[in-house]
């Protein structure tokens, strides 16, 4: 495998489609400003899944730290964007773990088995549905992200709930920013085969991907984005870049992308879906 060691405070220049493997913040650090034209990505989930890896997001042991870490790599993002780029944020909600502090292990997926849940937030009760997504796109806004659309991404196949006391949750949310009031937007690109305007739910079914311990995009979710928001030939970033289904997406449409995964795992798997991916691994030194 031909790999790249990246040494400190070294800028990364864009030179093609690349996989970095390292930490969010650090690398999008090292990427120049106003580079990229469309962001796409899904965070980890607060306390659901230990992907393994020191550095990672999403153990904070309490949800304003969360926020606080994902708005840091936001921040940074935003830096990186064009000023008439958008960015398309996936995210899902859960509800809080009534002080359980134990999840067992789940056997079908080894993933989820962590040692501490968080407690139940301050302010929260046990049972409470945490909020997450508009906690989050509120601190979005606030730090200068234009918060232009809440899809709803409602999943056909969604997953049963052992629930009696409550609807059984079959969506999640993609939120669609912008750094600027005017920005890049191909409304045709997205039309319906109806002629309208595309909505904002989409029923997309979910897609299992053998090898990943976590929930992976269905390509269908993400083509809009990239379509209505890129030209070919532009970059389409995905900092938590996971099994690199958005990578996937951007080469089958002919755009460069720039994926950024902290674990060695993963990054190898990506890898192995992209064509010539393992040529384009470069290792950020933390
Ligand atoms: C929900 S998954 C992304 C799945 C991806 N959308 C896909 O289709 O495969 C989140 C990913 O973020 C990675 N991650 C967690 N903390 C990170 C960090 N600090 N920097 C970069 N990646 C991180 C995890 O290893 C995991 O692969």
């Amino acid at each position: 495998m031909r790999t790249t060691k990246v040494i400190r405070p070294a800028k990364l220049p864009l030179s093609g489609s690349a996989i970095y493997e390292g930490d969010a913040l650090t690398t999008l650090r090292r990427l120049p400003s106003e580079s990229i034209q469309t962001i796409v990505t899904s965070p980890p989930y607060w306390g659901l899944r230990d992907y393994d890896t020191d550095d990672q997001i999403g153990l904070e042991e309490t949800l304003p730290e969360f926020i606080a870490s994902l708005r840091s790599v936001f921040r940074e993002a935003r830096r990186v964007l064009a000023d008439d780029g958008v960015f398309w944020l996936n995210i899902g909600d859960g509800y809080t773990s009534g002080n359980r502090g134990w999840r067992a292990p789940d056997k079908k997926n080894p993933a989820r088995a962590m040692s501490v849940r968080p407690n139940t937030p301050d302010g929260l009760k046990s049972k409470d549905l945490l909020g997450i997504p508009w906690r989050l796109a509120f601190a979005l806004q606030d730090d200068g992200w234009y918060l232009r659309a809440d899809i709803i991404w409602n999943k056909p196949n969604a997953m049963p709930e052992s629930v009696r006391d409550r609807p059984t949750r079959a969506h999640e949310y993609i939120f669609m920013f912008t750094k600027s009031e005017k920005y890049s937007y191909d409304r045709l690109a997205v039309i319906e085969p109806n002629g309208r305007n595309l909505r904002s739910v989409w029923n997309i079914h979910t897609q299992a991907f053998p090898g990943a311990h976590f929930a992976t995009f269905p390509s269908k979710l993400i083509e809009p984005c990239i379509k209505a928001s890129t030209k070919p030939g532009q970059y389409v970033l995905d900092p938590f870049f996971g099994s690199g289904t958005v990578g996937l997406v951007a080469q089958n449409l002919g755009r460069e992308y720039l994926g950024i995964e902290l674990n060695p795992k993963y990054v190898k798997l990506a890898a192995e879906r992209l064509s010539e991916g393992e040529s384009k691994i470069v290792k950020i030194a933390a």
